[in-house]
């Protein structure tokens, strides 16, 4: 692919830096995934990996008692929800923090709840998992989202887009064939239903490139990265009937170090 110029991502960003989320998901199914977590405590500690601009991590302050501690390794996103965070009085309740989730750099058996939408695919699901079952309490939850293939043979455009994306994307079985090998059980799997790709994501991210078309109007090296962004919804559109993106609630059940 050659569009990954310094120009792609400085677009990229100004647009993705502007969403309400980077992500898939809304409300409704973050609330049916935190009610798999059927024994949480009343006040958990929760750690959000990846968590963007925090459209999800908000959320979270509203549905849980809890305390967040809210990561991610793109610092102006971090700096956008700590500037939310003081707007709506939530800093005793959420710290956000520009972290690698590879790496945290957190005590082991920290967190009732780590939640991820959409994000730990981008370290390997299945390190991913294993660091979180050793930052879970025994008894914790892992809540989190990763794209899946539905359909075999999917056409070679959207296989191109997830080969560059998410290579290594499975399917459903293979996420809880992972979630089985870490030493996690299973809680509950659903899949995000299309308003949940639209309402929060590619509506306003669709919105927002009309916007940026005006402002780049006379600008061609802009509006070329700008037709390629519009290339993921527009997909969305044609093929969502090949993957999904899945949500999986999974539970550390032991204690100890892992599987
Ligand atoms: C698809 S976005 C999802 C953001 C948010 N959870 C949501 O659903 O709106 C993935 C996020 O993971 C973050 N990310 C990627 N690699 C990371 C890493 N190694 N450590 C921490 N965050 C990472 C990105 O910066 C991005 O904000």
């Amino acid at each position: 692919m050659n569009e990954l110029t310094p120009r792609f991502w400085e677009i990229f960003l100004e647009l993705y830096e502007s969403l309400p989320r980077q992500g898939p998901g809304n409300r409704t199914c973050a609330e049916e995934a935190l009610g798999l977590c059927r024994e949480l405590p009343s006040t958990p500690a929760v750690l959000d990996l990846g968590c963007g601009v925090g459209g999800q991590t908000l959320h979270l302050a509203r549905i849980t008692s809890g305390t967040i501690v809210a990561v991610d390794n793109h610092a102006p996103f971090i700096e956008r929800l700590g500037r939310t965070i003081a707007e709506l009085g939530l800093s005793d309740r959420i710290r956000p923090l520009v972290a690698d989730m590879a790496n945290p750099g957190m005590p082991p058996e920290s967190f009732e709840l780590i939640w991820s939408e959409g994000a730990l695919y981008q370290i390997c699901i299945e390190s991913a998992l294993l660091i979180c079952h050793g930052l879970l309490r025994p008894g914790g939850y892992l809540a989190f989202t990763d794209a899946v293939w539905r359909k075999d043979n999917p056409p070679p455009e959207i296989k191109t887009s997830f080969d560059f994306d998410y290579p290594a994307m499975g399917t459903v079985a293979d996420v809880l064939t992972a979630i089985d090998k870490t030493g996690l059980s299973l809680e509950g799997h659903f899949s995000l239903p299309n308003e949940a790709w639209w309402d929060d994501y590619y509506t306003p991210m669709e919105r927002r490139m009309g916007e940026m078309r005006a402002k780049y109007a006379s600008d061609a090296d802009a509006l070329g990265v700008l037709d390629q962004l519009a290339q993921e919804p527009e997909m969305h559109r044609r093929y969502s009937d090949y993957y999904a993106y899945e949500f999986f609630v999974a539970r550390r059940t032991t204690g100890g170090g892992g599987p």
